[in-house]
């Protein structure tokens, strides 16, 4: 039995008000919710897989990309907006070559912009995991970069 199948045995009474703690338990199992997930899990609830991609999306929670080792969140709130931080998500993009909920090739750096990160008064703000940056500027952007990078070094 796949991991998938265990997921779904634990729901066996099939309802659709099962379905947003069905993709819970993928996106904790897997890191997100996969193409071969949801239509599997749109056949088990006799649910439409655009309308599981519809319901999915709506909550900015799910993730239809795996995270990165070191995951970059970059500030799209208001104020940070208004202090570049198109700049410095357009920097960050370049500087890994890939965009925005993308993942690098090697898995070590995915980017997500995020809302509110409540540090409004100093941003840009970004965080990688769980490690907040604020004052963003491009040195600094290059510096953190650096920073992670020679930690797979
Ligand atoms: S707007 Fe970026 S921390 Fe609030």
């Amino acid at each position: 039995m796949s991991r998938l199948d265990e997921i779904l045995e634990r729901y066996p009474f099939v309802q659709r008000d099962n379905l947003i703690p069905i993709l819970q338990d993928i996106q904790d199992e897997f890191g997100c919710l996969t193409e071969e997930a949801i239509v599997k899990v749109g056949k088990y609830l006799s649910l439409p897989t655009a309308k599981i991609y519809g319901l999915a999306s709506f909550y900015h929670h799910f993730r239809f990309v795996k995270k990165g080792k070191y995951h970059i969140k970059v500030c799209n709130g208001t104020s940070c907006h208004a202090n570049g931080n198109t700049i410095i998500l357009n920097e960050l993009e370049k500087s890994l070559d890939i965009k925005s909920d993308e993942i690098t090739r090697d898995g070590n750096f995915s980017i997500e912009e995020s809302s509110c990160m409540a540090s409004c008064g100093y941003g840009p703000v970004i965080s990688v995991n769980d490690r907040h940056y604020t004052n963003v500027d491009i040195e600094k952007l290059a510096e953190i970069i650096d920073y992670y990078k020679n930690m797979e070094e």
